[in-house]
């Protein structure tokens, strides 16, 4: 596997921390201090399919290839008003893709799919199953939350960020592992009534559930002691990490995360207080921005980090 391009895009309406005051019991003061975020982007009049075509588009734009070179399509995705058909599948659409019409699969991992379809896409490039896979991350996570409840709306935001990826050796070590702990972020979709379902309760609709400081906790532990043991594994030392991209869903954590490893600031990119938590597509957004200020150059070595509902971790160390 080797990244190819990377490409990225966020919703116009920029809503700051003052305009969630207004009509939720919060302040700028106890968001920003708790969670480091002063800002996020969320879909007013887009479409969110169409964001997330944007992005591919950029990516394989900075590929240097055309949509037709693509063999493979898969989408990291959780939030999206459609279930089925697969959001993978609509971005070929909308791309205008004419073929010969390649696979398509959606990936949920929740905040963990980008670093997980990586592990995924490394298999299916080194099995020749592909040779251009474009990787999508998208999320409106916005549409989860129940926006009164000030516990969750303020923290999320929406994007989405890609890669082309081509056939490589950059891929240094990944580990993925799951707990399956289902209560601790939870959001149950609609289903319809059947005239059979007797079970009470089980189809009751409810917004993003979150046990937050459980979650804080488990992040801290499963990302410090994972990256430092996948680092090793892979014969490396974190100094030789040149970037650690890590799941943005709270400045504290990631701030919690880097004093563990005691290494210093710089390499560890931000996005957390402008955009939220964009969910799986944080970490793409990060490295496409990286990539365009050109702060993240060929031949760095990156450690991608993430943590989510499931519980699932998931660490990825590649050569840019
Ligand atoms: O992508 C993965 C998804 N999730 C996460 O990564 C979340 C991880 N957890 C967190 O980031 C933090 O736990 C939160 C930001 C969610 C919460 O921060 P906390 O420091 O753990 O606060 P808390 O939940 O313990 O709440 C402390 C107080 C409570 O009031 P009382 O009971 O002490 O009176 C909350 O009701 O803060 C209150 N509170 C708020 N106050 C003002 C909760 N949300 C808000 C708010 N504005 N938006």
């Amino acid at each position: 596997m080797k990244i190819l391009g990377t490409g990225s895009a966020l919703p116009k309406k920029v809503v700051t921390n003052d305009m969630l005051s207004e009509f939720l019991d919060t302040s700028d003061e106890w968001i920003t201090t708790r969670t480091g975020i002063k800002t996020r982007h969320i879909i007013t009049d887009e479409r969110f399919e169409d964001l997330a075509t944007e992005a591919a588009g950029r990516a394989i734009d900075a590929a240097g290839l055309c949509p037709d070179d693509i063999d493979y399509i898969v989408c990291s995705n959780v939030s999206n008003l459609f279930i089925t058909p697969h959001l993978s599948s609509i971005i070929m659409g909308n791309l205008g893709m004419k073929g010969p019409l390649c696979p398509t699969m959606d990936v949920n991992a929740a905040c963990v799919g980008f670093v997980q379809s990586l592990d995924v896409c490394d298999a299916l490039l080194a099995t020749g199953r592909a040779k251009h896979i474009l990787l999508v991350a998208a999320e409106e996570c916005t549409r989860f939350c129940d926006w009164t409840d000030r516990n969750c709306a303020v923290l999320f935001g929406d994007g989405a960020g890609a890669v082309v990826l081509g056939q490589g050796d950059s891929l240094v070590a990944s580990k993925i592992t799951t707990i399956p702990m289902p209560d601790v972020i939870v959001y149950q979709n609609p289903m319809e009534a059947t005239p059979f379902e007797t079970r009470e309760g089980i189809d009751t609709h409810s917004a993003l559930v979150m046990k937050g400081r459980e979650v804080f906790r488990m992040a801290v532990t499963s990302a410090a002691r994972d990256i430092a043991s996948v680092t090793a594994d892979a014969g490396l030392t974190l100094g030789d990490i040149d970037h650690f991209l890590l799941h943005q869903a709270n400045l504290r954590i990631n701030e919690a995360i880097r004093e563990n490893l005691n290494q210093p600031q710089e390499k560890f990119p931000t996005n957390v207080q402008r955009f939220g938590n964009t969910s799986s597509a944080s970490i793409p957004l990060l490295l496409d921005e990286g990539v365009r200020e050109g702060k993240i150059r060929r031949g760095d070595t990156i450690l991608m980090s993430a943590f989510g509902a499931g519980f699932v971790s998931g660490i990825v160390i590649l050569k840019y």
